[in-house]
């Protein structure tokens, strides 16, 4: 974490000290959000966004707490929803994006069929674990935090699983795989988008 990130994990817990209480997000609520947000969002999805907030909103820090079950609820962040967001917690939209933006577990794009999570914390780069990733990404084709274009796989970077005795080590759907070995990666990468 660079100076700069420092700074603006500082700025955002100041930030958070200031969100609004649950009493004066019930009384913005009397407003619907719907004509804020919901722009690329069904119906259903921009109802489990107002849920997800109504849910959330009275936590201290309440912007991770909601992003997280928006994510958890939708598979991602949509667009439509920073608006929302913003709003409930008196933030700007840029506020928003910059929380999305800082912690790369937040996805704003639909996530593929299949969840790669490829541990490149130092236990696993310490055995091979630049070597793999490398080999994950020329496969795929893609980057870290990128689908592939047949909505297969969406790949992204983590940094320890808490299996580092089983270095270099991955996630597929939430599966440890550990001791990586070439084969087995390019076996599990066939696998995952037959
Ligand atoms: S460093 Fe990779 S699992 Fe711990």
């Amino acid at each position: 974490m660079n100076a700069g990130h420092i700074e603006y994990a500082l700025y955002r817990i100041l930030a958070y000290c200031n969100q609004p209480s649950a009493n004066e997000f019930t009384a913005t609520a009397r407003h619907p959000a719907q004509t804020i947000g919901g722009r690329n969002m069904s119906p259903h999805q921009s109802d489990l966004v107002d849920r997800a907030i109504a849910d959330n909103i009275a936590l201290d820090g309440a912007a991770l707490p909601i992003l997280h079950a928006i994510q958890d609820r939708i598979g991602h962040v949509p667009a439509a929803a920073v608006p929302k967001i913003a709003h409930a917690l008196n933030l700007s939209r840029a506020e928003v994006h910059g929380v999305i933006s800082f912690y790369h577990h937040f996805r704003t794009e639909p996530r593929g069929r299949h969840l790669l999570q490829v541990c490149r914390a130092e236990a696993c780069q310490a055995m091979g674990g630049e070597r793999l990733a490398k080999q994950v990404t020329d496969q795929l084709g893609i980057e870290f935090h990128h689908t592939t274009p047949d909505g297969a796989v969406t790949l992204e970077a983590v940094y320890c699983l808490g299996n580092c005795a089983c270095a270099p080590a991955m996630l597929l759907d939430g599966e440890p795989h550990g001791r990586l070995d070439a084969a087995t990666v390019e076996a599990l990468l066939a696998e995952a988008r037959a």
